[in-house]
């Protein structure tokens, strides 16, 4: 794993922001892309879909899937008519395109556990869910068979087609859902990986430290309850992985965050962990 440079600016990485994202590639390329990439032995390569979507690809070729958000649906239902709210980011992957073998979704809202998506999925028969209760649900609800499907609990440790997952606290948002949760992943190679979720503020997020996780992700977008960059830097500093990538910034017109406030915010709170926003259609090698 290359740890970034730790600076507390850096305008290589663009400063005006939201930008317009054009996708590099089709949605069936993209996904063929990410199925033939070979990942070194001993590593994990990650790709950002936006908003907490994330695909991680072990050595051994197995995919991960985190919260695929793949349609408008928050903002525009199944119309296809678009919104003020509607998503600025494109959809990278279609659902009916969209392949993995293990998807964990951390809670129920529609940003997170999409039924329109899930709904679509390609493979939503053969990929094996975990998700906690409420969003557990949904997945039953959208024809995710009761075979294929893991309730998790906090604490509870589960371990599909090679990969170890681990239910980590989150604090709720609003009271919509009340069973948010976060994931720990050991990946093959004891590689370990944390997603945050969406979760509100809590000294108990620090105990996923325990963990030892050697990078993270993490929301930052304050407006809804989640995390400020601020204070997701505050969890950093708790948790001390390597390596911190900003979450949840660039999905929805009505919940953006600049994420390289967030570099400045781990400079100031947590300066021993690096920053590293993924760009998009680009894998990353821990
Ligand atoms: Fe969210």
């Amino acid at each position: 794993m290359e740890i970034p440079p730790i600076i507390d600016f850096d305008p290589a990485e663009g400063y005006v922001f939201p930008e317009k994202v054009v996708p590099r590639l089709s949605s069936r390329a993209f996904m063929a892309e990410i199925r033939a990439f070979v990942v070194p032995p001993g590593q994990v390569a990650m790709w950002h879909l936006g908003n907490n979507g994330w695909i991680l690809k072990d050595f051994r070729g197995v995919l991960t899937a985190i919260d695929p958000y793949l349609t408008d649906f928050c903002a525009s239902k199944r119309t296809g008519v678009p919104t003020v709210k509607s998503r600025i980011l494109p959809v990278f992957i279609e659902p009916e395109d969209f392949d993995a073998d293990v998807i964990v979704i951390t809670h129920s809202h529609c940003d997170h556990c999409d039924p329109w998506t899930v709904e679509r999925l390609a493979c939503r028969t053969t990929a094996v869910f975990l998700a906690p209760w409420q969003a557990y649900e949904v997945l039953g609800t959208c024809g995710v068979p009761d075979s294929q499907r893991i309730l998790m609990h906090p604490r509870q440790t589960v371990t599909v087609r090679g990969v170890e997952v681990m239910g980590a606290f989150a604090e709720p948002t609003d009271a919509t859902d009340l069973n948010h949760m976060g994931f720990v992943f050991r990946f093959a190679g004891n590689r370990v990986y944390y997603n945050s979720g969406d979760t509100a503020k809590s000294e108990l997020l620090g105990h996923v430290k325990e963990w030892a996780p050697e990078w993270m992700s993490i929301c930052i977008n304050g407006g809804y309850h989640n995390l400020s960059a601020w204070e997701a830097a505050e969890i950093c500093a708790l948790i001390q992985p390597k390596i911190a990538i900003p979450a949840h910034y660039d999905t929805m017109p009505h919940n953006l965050q600049p994420p390289h406030m967030f570099r400045k915010s781990l400079y100031e709170k947590a300066r021993n962990v690096a920053y590293l926003r993924l760009e998009y259609f680009r894998a990353y090698l821990f």
